[in-house]
Order: structure tokens, then C-alpha cells, then sequence
């Protein structure tokens, strides 16, 4: 039987709090990666490696982290003897983690992330069962990409948001649907697995990556902290736009005049789902369009484009 290797990277499924009852005030990624194996009794048998990558709440995700993460898991991916590599992850950055390692890998065997709304110390905690359903699903024949699993739900990097900030699901893949669902130790794959094009990993060291800041559209908003960027040495801008990707006149003005001072300038939307409007449809801000990709998804894929740039 071919392995699975866990690698741990912190998170609230890694996280301990005083009481068992309480599922807020805890502190996430405190455990090691093999306590949170050792607490899933159907695991014990499984040929599986153990690796701590990091130990963070996923809130201060970094580009040094990213980069070891997926070096470690492209060389265990490499491996013959492994199937899949499951990641453990704190929920608040999964997407971009999870999209980050698509772009990056897009690998041919399952990479498949997983989270915990709950800490390990909850009363109910949901990490076990779904650590459980992740090394499930990195072990199934067939299955490729990058995956993140939840409350049953395998969902692929490119579909995966965060849509509530407590409830146990709280993972979408909006109209797409997840890629597969998994039950009592199964899998019932409803769409194909995901695939793409891997750029590779940028030769730049974590210190030297451009910085990418996100600014959005609203009410009242004139363009003032776009300038300020500017003034800062900002490399590029993924604006939230409204709606279909719609800018006040305002904002749009000070990301032209961003763009003929050399930064890069993507346009998305403050919506979880749903492409921007592109002058190529006829209508819509000159300002270049990220398609579909989420604010987050467009800003790992400027930071990617300016990184290999700078490579
Ligand atoms: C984190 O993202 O590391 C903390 C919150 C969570 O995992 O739900």
C-alpha cells in the first residue's frame, strides 16, 4: 500500500483551548501534526509520514511558508511510495493556500488540504473526522490536483471560498458544486479532478517577492489610498470591484494613473462567485479583468506573474 504523508502547518484544527466547551477562545496551532494523526483511532493503520512544515494561524500565512510548503510537498509527491500528501491548514487563508499550490504544482496525484472550524480540545471537534476524510481521499485511485476538504466536501482550489465565519461548513463551491463528497470512509466523486498548468515555483527568494496590495470599491470611494500605495512602492493592485467588476470614477482614475506609474493593476470583485465584465463582452472598465478568480485568487496570480518575473 503506497503512503500518505500529512504535513502540518497549524491552524484552529491544531488549536487548544482551556475548557471543552469553548469553541472561541482558543488558540490555534498548538498541537504537532502527529497528536492530530494519533487522535483518529480508523488512522492507526494507515502507512502514513508525519511532517511539520510550520505551526501558525493561518491569518499570518507568509510567502517563506508557502514556499517551503510546497517544496515539501512536491518532493513527496515525486515519491513512488506516495499516493497523495495531505496538508493541515488553519481555515482563514485556505483558499489562497490552496489556489497558490495549484498554480504553483498543479500536481498529478492528490494534494489535498484540510481545517477544523472547532479546536482539537472542542467538545465536538470537526478536525478529527476531517483529517480522516482527507488522508480518505489523498489515498483514492485516480484522484489528482489540489483539493480541500471539509464537512464532507472535497471542493478544488479553483471553486474553494470561505462563506461563513463560524458554522462547521464553512466551505462553497458555490454553483460548481465539490468535486466529491466523503462518507463513512468513501468517495463518491460527482466532477472531475482538478487539473491546470503548473508555472513552477519562482526562483526569488521569499524576501524579494513583490508587494501586492488589495484595495475595493464602495461607497464614497475616491482613490486617495491607491495614490497613497503608489507613493509607497506598491508593484501591484487587484482591485475589488463592485458587483460585475464595476469602479467608482474616482478609484478608476487613480488606478490608470497607478498603472502609467508602472504597477500592475488587476480588477475583480467584492462578489464570492461569478466573473467581471471585460471591455472584450463590450462593456466595462479598461482596467484588466482577473476572468473569475476570486480578489484572493487574482492577487496570488500577480504576486506569481511579478515574482517569476523578477526571477
Ligand atoms: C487559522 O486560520 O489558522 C485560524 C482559524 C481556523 O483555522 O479556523
Amino acid at each position: 500500500m503506497q503512503k500518505i504523508v500529512i504535513l502540518g502547518t497549524g491552524g484552529t484544527i491544531a488549536g487548544r483551548a482551556a475548557r471543552a466547551d469553548d469553541a472561541v477562545g482558543y488558540r490555534a496551532a498548538e498541537l504537532g501534526v502527529q497528536a492530530l494523526i494519533d487522535a483518529v483511532p480508523p488512522l492507526a493503520g494507515w502507512p502514513l509520514e508525519a511532517e511539520q512544515v510550520a505551526q501558525r494561524d493561518s491569518k499570518d500565512m507568509d510567502i517563506g511558508t508557502w514556499l517551503l510548503l510546497a517544496q515539501r510537498a512536491a518532493h513527496h509527491l515525486a515519491r513512488p511510495d506516495v499516493a497523495g500528501v495531505v496538508v493541515t491548514h488553519g481555515t482563514d487563508t485556505l483558499e489562497e493556500t490552496a489556489w497558490f499550490l495549484h498554480r504553483v504544482l498543479a500536481p498529478a496525484k492528490p494534494l489535498v488540504l484540510t481545517a477544523a472550524m472547532r479546536p482539537a480540545t472542542a467538545l465536538s471537534a470537526d478536525g478529527p473526522q476531517n483529517l480522516f476524510d482527507a488522508v480518505t481521499l489523498a489515498a483514492e485511485p485516480g484522484a489528482c490536483g489540489v483539493l480541500a476538504v471539509l464537512a464532507g466536501q472535497a471542493h478544488g482550489a479553483a471553486d474553494l471560498r470561505k462563506v461563513h465565519t463560524i458554522r462547521l461548513e464553512a466551505f462553497s463551491s458555490g454553483d460548481s458544486g465539490p468535486v466529491a463528497l466523503i462518507q463513512s470512509g468513501r468517495v463518491k466523486v460527482l466532477r472531475p479532478w482538478p487539473t491546470g498548468d503548473a508555472v513552477g515555483l519562482p526562483a526569488t527568494p521569499a524576501d524579494a517577492w513583490p508587494w501586492v496590495a488589495v484595495v475595493a470599491n464602495h461607497a464614497g470611494a475616491d482613490g486617495r489610498e491607491v495614490r497613497a500605495l503608489v507613493q509607497s512602492g506598491v508593484a501591484g493592485l487587484v482591485v475589488a470591484g463592485t458587483g460585475n467588476g464595476s469602479l467608482s470614477a474616482g478609484l478608476e482614475a487613480a488606478l490608470h494613473a497607478a498603472q502609467s506609474a508602472g504597477v500592475a493593476v488587476r480588477r475583480s470583485s467584492r462578489c464570492a462567485f461569478g466573473p467581471v465584465i471585460d471591455p472584450a463582452d463590450g462593456v466595462g472598465s479598461p482596467i484588466p479583468s482577473a476572468g473569475d478568480r476570486t480578489v484572493w485568487q487574482a492577487r496570488v496570480n500577480l504576486l506569481l506573474e511579478l515574482a517569476i518575473r523578477r526571477s
